[in-house]
């Protein structure tokens, strides 16, 4: 069979995107009707696709790999160079596993303990506190927490200043302007903070327990036998610091979720069968990460497309959450979907899709939904709070969106 190009959409696209980050592949999608099409995003030829069959697609690694998909603005900030997102095939799952070994359900509870007993301690100052900003001090709580768990030492004193950086990395990356470079700024200090930790490690003057993050990740070899080099391990350190402070942006979304659907707010307090479902559907429907960038190997045809060898291409992750094609009634708030659903790899994909061990799937999915259980239980059923005035609205230009006054609560009562 003959094969054309995809659909294309004229000129560069990357206003559009940033303009609508997580509407435009989506709509345009559904304008040129179909599942993917072409245009240039920052002056590259981009193939941009959406839905579940798609996602089929983009995780088949004998078709799109990721060496050298990611543009240099999201390597300088988000990411860093070097770590396992930019590797592939057998690289790939050897450095995977070395996460994968980080998240045994004994590890993952004892992070939610140590998560848990600062947020209490936490909630003691709230109560003396007038009003409190929910998302500036999860964050914090889950950077003492993270290094705690990983065992990476946090002098009180650096406490806020690492609290900073690790947000930067994730708040600040997809912005232009001042912001992302104040994003680069944090990569390049957070990096020579974590170069210099595993250099302890290695050299003998720190000596983390051996199934801490910090402990695998330093004395970690590659399928050559070697061992990480400093930077490299760093980068995988902050490949696991990062994102764990990073699900307090879920936990913040979660809290908007139980202010605005009262009667969600009052069933979690009822039974604790319903924080997961109520979690799921936090994932699914709050928008976190707009797309995943990869690109093509092999040239090769798909459903009579043409997807030229070396092309990028982006998978739509919010529309694919959000598609009618896979989900009823997708832009309602929902729980009850997720009450007997039976999981499924590429139609709820906020953390990638496919399979943990082998594809690129983020391995610290059930760290993200351990400790927003944890959190939602807590807000629900240990603590009385009101929801004064405020801003909740989500700007969906931001990356990723937070209501616009991170949830701020007053009246702190431990109800316990
Ligand atoms: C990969 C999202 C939490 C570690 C990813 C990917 C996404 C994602 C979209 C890329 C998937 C792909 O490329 O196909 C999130 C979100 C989180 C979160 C929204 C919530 C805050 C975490 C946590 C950890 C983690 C808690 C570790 C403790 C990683 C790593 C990768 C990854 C190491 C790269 C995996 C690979 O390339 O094989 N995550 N993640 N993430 N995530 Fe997460």
């Amino acid at each position: 069979t003959i094969s054309g190009s995809p659909p294309a959409k004229a000129g560069d696209s990357t206003l559009a995107l940033l303009r609508d980050p997580y509407g435009f592949i989506a709509n345009t999608c559904r304008d040129l009707g179909g599942d993917l099409f072409e245009t240039r995003i920052l002056l590259h030829r981009t193939i941009c696709m959406t839905g579940a069959s798609a996602a089929e697609l983009f995780y088949r690694e004998d078709r799109l790999v990721r060496a050298g998909a990611m543009p240099a603005r999201i390597r300088k900030t988000l990411l860093g160079d070097g770590g396992v997102q930019h590797l592939d095939g057998h690289a790939h799952r050897h450095r995977k596993r070395m996460f994968m070994t980080l998240m045994g359900s004994e590890r993952i509870a004892e992070l939610r303990r140590i998560s848990l007993g600062l947020l209490d301690v936490y909630a003691r100052q709230w109560e003396r506190t007038g009003a409190v900003i929910l998302y500036d001090e999860v964050r914090e709580i889950l950077t003492r927490a993270v290094c705690t768990w990983a065992g990476v030492p946090l002098p009180e004193t650096d406490v806020r200043i690492r609290t900073a950086q690790l947000t930067a990395l994730f708040q600040d990356a997809g912005a232009v302007g001042w912001s992302h470079w104040r994003a680069r700024r944090s990569r390049r200090l957070a990096e020579r903070w974590a170069t210099g930790i595993i250099e302890q490690v290695r050299g003998g003057d720190l000596k983390p327990p051996e199934e801490c993050a910090l402990h695998v990740i330093a004395t970690w070899r590659d399928p050559d036998g070697e061992m990480l080099s400093p930077q490299i391990a760093a980068v995988e350190l902050l490949n696991v610091l990062r994102p764990t402070v990073a699900v307090s942006v879920f936990i913040v979304q979660a809290a908007h979720a139980m202010h605005r659907y009262p009667d969600w707010a009052r069933k979690l307090k009822e039974d604790d069968r319903v924080l997961e479902p109520f979690v799921q559907e936090v994932r699914r429907f709050y928008p976190f990460f707009p797309a995943v960038a990869a690109r093509v190997h092999q040239g090769f045809s798909w459903r009579g497309y043409r997807f030229e060898e070396g092309r990028r291409v982006l998978l739509d992750l919010h529309g694919t959450n959000t598609d009618p094609r896979s989900w009823t009634a997708p832009h309602d708030f929902r729980p009850e979907r997720f009450q007997d659903w039976h999981g499924d790899p590429y139609t709820f994909i906020p953390q990638g899709g496919g399979r943990h061990g082998t594809n690129h799937r983020c391995p610290g999915e059930w760290i993200a939904i351990s400790q927003m259980e944890a959190f939602c239980g807590y807000l629900a059923t240990s603590l009385d709070y009101d929801v004064p005035e405020q801003n909740t609205a989500l700007d969906p230009k931001e990356l990723p969106p937070l209501p616009a006054d991170r949830v701020v609560l007053s009246n702190v009562r431990r109800s316990a």
